[in-house]
């Protein structure tokens, strides 16, 4: 396909975006079978709600400028989805396996916020303040999970980090018994 004006360079990116949402909600289904961690669950719940009505948004803005509703396959997704299932996978663990999961929520929300912040660059160039705002909107709300899942990291750090520091101290109390 040829690309010779704005609107053909905003659709071409339209069409990469609504096949990332799709895969998107896809993969996010996949990753809340895979985690035990009640906060990661929960967060991938209300993130892929929010990602099937990002679906519609997308839906609406191709309809808004009078273009078909069609998905363009994206091997940049695909590759990194692929990459984080695999690492999923070979968890051994509650601990790696969430930790992975919620990895894997990190990395699928920069991606979607690159494919968007390029739409958005799009966009500005379409001069349609409706289409833009629906762009922006999409960006929050993955900024919003990207940071949630953060979040999330640091709390699973955290429950490691005081489990292994007891699991010293009675190690030091052993020691201390074994020398007197
Ligand atoms: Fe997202």
């Amino acid at each position: 396909m040829s690309l010779s004006n704005s609107q053909e360079v905003f659709e071409a990116g339209l069409q990469k975006a609504y096949y990332g949402k799709q895969q998107a909600v896809e993969a996010q289904q996949a990753l809340i079978e895979e985690t035990t961690d009640g906060t990661v669950k929960s967060a991938l719940e209300n993130h892929k709600g929010t990602t099937q009505s990002h679906v519609g948004i997308i839906e609406n803005i191709f309809e808004k400028l009078g273009l078909d509703v069609k998905g363009d396959t994206s091997k940049g997704l695909d590759a990194l989805l692929n990459e984080c299932q695999n690492l999923v996978e070979q968890a051994d663990g509650d601990f790696p396996k969430n930790s992975l999961v919620n990895e894997a929520v990190l990395k699928l929300e920069s991606l979607e916020t690159a494919i968007f912040q390029g739409l958005q660059a799009q966009a500005l160039l379409l001069d349609d303040g409706t289409v833009l705002e629906s762009i922006n909107q999409i960006l929050a709300d993955d900024q919003a999970a990207y940071n949630e899942a953060l979040g999330a990291a640091s709390a699973l750090t955290e429950s490691t980090g005081s489990a292994s520091s007891e699991e010293e101290a009675s190690n030091e109390e052993e020691s201390d018994e074994e020398s007197n």
